[in-house]
């Protein structure tokens, strides 16, 4: 059973951040194969975080590539400026940060008259209280647990109880928001967010830089959090 203690089924989301981009069609489509449930686009702006990688372009060959979900996860400043070229390139789920912009109820409420999910990322030192006046508007809360900018960094382990806290809001409110952590994600961590709360585990690393490859590195991330 891989399910969270909470109910929500526990999805595997293969950030194409660590892929290999001459052949990213033939990631994803491995990525696929192997059982992820979503893709995603980790987009950064070098101003938001210290920096550049994909735009909507990227997004839209991915989505040529799968059928899968797709996430664009927006690194950005004032990221309803892009909302609509992301959502028009074909992304599913459109997260951004709390910290990017000052009018984040909008920007949800723009995403959601787009026919879009609408994610809410917070960074390692945004405390969950920031979540408190959107999280019942969001489809999904995305915990970081690194510092975002980079692929394959240290997970940061006091994260664990930021998830904690928002599973709790979640079930205290009755909300159907999904949580998902990104950032040093394997298959060692991901017991550890998935029994603190998480049922979303973006992982780009231990997937497309494992040294068996991107279907056994699936697998044993899957088999991790499978009881
Ligand atoms: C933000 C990036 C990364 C990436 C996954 O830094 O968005 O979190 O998705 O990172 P790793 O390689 O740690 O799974």
């Amino acid at each position: 059973m891989d399910h969270s203690g909470f109910g929500p089924k526990v999805e595997i989301v293969a950030s194409i951040l660590s892929a290999d981009l001459t052949r990213l069609g033939e990631h994803v489509r491995e990525a696929k194969a192997a059982g992820a449930d979503r893709i995603q686009v980790d987009v950064m702006d070098g101003r938001f975080v210290p920096n550049i990688t994909f735009g909507p372009l990227v997004v839209e060959a991915v989505r040529r590539s799968t059928q899968l979900p797709i996430e664009a996860h927006l690194m950005i400043v004032e990221p309803e400026r892009y909302v609509p070229e992301f959502a028009s390139a074909g992304a599913d789920l459109i997260i951004v940060h709390q910290e990017a912009t000052p009018h984040l109820h909008r920007a949800i409420q723009q995403i959601h008259h787009l026919g879009k999910k609408a994610g809410v990322a917070i960074n390692p030192s945004t405390p969950t209280a920031m979540l408190e006046d959107i999280i019942g508007d969001a489809d999904s809360v995305l915990v970081m647990t690194v510092n975002p900018g980079f692929g394959g960094q240290e997970f940061i382990t006091e994260t664990l109880a930021k998830i904690t806290r928002v599973r709790q809001t979640i079930m205290d409110r009755g909300l159907a928001c999904d949580i998902e952590v990104d950032g040093g994600i394997n298959d060692v961590t991901a017991p550890q967010v998935v029994q603190a709360g998480a049922n979303l585990l973006v992982a780009g690393a231990f997937i497309f830089s494992s040294s068996d490859g991107v279907a056994a590195a699936i697998h044993r991330l899957r088999a991790s959090v499978t009881t």
